[in-house]
């Protein structure tokens, strides 16, 4: 039988922790021996209000439960005094789990600057703070595990959420880079896009299907992620419902073309199918991966680019 996986001595901050997706990753750390900090500001789904309520209830039950775990009420925006919350507490951070988040869902269109910065306020300069408070922690200590939460909004976009897919795509690349810089060091940074029945969906889904996406379905590889012996690092992965999958990046093999002044946008459009084909792809991890080297060899080896259909911006075909 393998062994459970524990956090005995870690201490785990979980943002947003006072419902939802964070209660019921903080739930699940403490129930394994994890030191929880459990963060909310108690706001309204749109981010109005605030309360100690959220947060102190979920510490009740998990101390009823014979765990670990103390409250923290200030924003995510304030991340320097929830890592000081868990050095007060317990002389040490391990993991932190950026998950606080609100919605400010509307068209593009009715869209206004309070609705777009306030999105981008909480959940990107949220888990830039809390994490840059994390970081020189968990490079000194030589050991760090970091979840972002992203979105399938942000992954293929949705109707009313420009503000929120922004932010969470954004939360994408902050943990590829993070990942990077943290590797080293022993950090691992990953993120999800969980789908799951909270007051964020109760809105937008039926009963029937909120009775299967449960909260506690996205806490197993949350846990796996953070756990010492977990080496994944700076991946995707989107889940909900005991549906648990890897995203990542897809490129098409792609379209040479000679850098001269044959090169027109009429080019382009004679090797469009080429450009578009995904017939044979890679999947670069990289910036480094692209050999433009190589492909400058490849593009000198061609007499000259197509001509293809040149459209003029006065609607000429030349
Ligand atoms: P929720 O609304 O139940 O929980 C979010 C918690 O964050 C609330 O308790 C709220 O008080 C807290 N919070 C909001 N702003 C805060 C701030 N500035 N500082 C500290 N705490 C703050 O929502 P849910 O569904 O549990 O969402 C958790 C995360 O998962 C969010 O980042 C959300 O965008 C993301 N997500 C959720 C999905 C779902 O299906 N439920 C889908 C995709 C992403």
């Amino acid at each position: 039988m393998s062994q459970a996986l524990r956090f005995d001595g870690r201490t785990v901050v979980v943002t947003g922790a006072g419902g939802g997706l964070g209660r019921a990753y903080a739930l699940a750390f403490a129930s394994r021996g994890a030191n929880v900090v459990v963060n909310d500001l108690g706001v309204s789904r749109s981010g109005d209000g605030s309360s100690s309520n959220a947060a102190d209830k979920v510490v009740e039950e998990i101390i009823k439960a014979g765990g670990k775990a103390v409250a923290n009420y200030n924003s995510v925006e304030d991340g320097d005094k929830i890592i000081e919350t868990a050095l007060k507490a317990y002389g040490r951070v391990d993991i932190v789990i950026n998950n606080a988040g609100i919605l400010r869902d509307v068209s593009f269109t009715r869209m206004t600057d309070k609705d777009w910065d306030l999105i981008q306020s909480v959940h990107v300069r949220g888990s830039y703070k809390v994490t840059r408070a994390a970081w020189d922690i968990f490079r000194k200590q030589k050991y760090g595990r970091i979840i972002n939460t992203a979105s399938a909004a942000g992954i293929y976009g949705n109707f009313g959420q420009a503000n929120y897919s922004a932010a969470k795509l954004a939360l994408v690349s902050f943990t590829e880079t993070l990942a990077k810089e943290g590797e080293r060091s022993n950090i691992h940074a990953n993120a999800i896009a969980p789908i799951a029945a909270s007051r964020m969906t109760e809105t937008i889904m039926p009963p029937d299907v909120l009775e299967a996406l449960k909260p506690e379905f996205i806490a197993p590889l949350v846990l796996y992620l953070c756990h010492e012996s977990t080496e994944e690092n700076g991946s995707l992965f989107e889940l909900g419902a005991g549906f648990v999958a890897k995203l990542r990046w897809e490129r098409s093999k792609g379209a040479v073309f000679k850098v001269d002044d044959s090169f027109l946008p009429g080019s382009v459009a004679a090797k469009w199918n080429e450009i578009t084909d995904f017939s044979q792809p890679d999947y670069p991890k990289s910036p480094a991966e692209t050999d433009y080297t190589s492909l400058l060899e490849q593009a000198k080896s061609l007499s000259s680019n197509p001509k293809g259909e040149d459209v003029r911006f006065d609607g000429k075909v030349v």
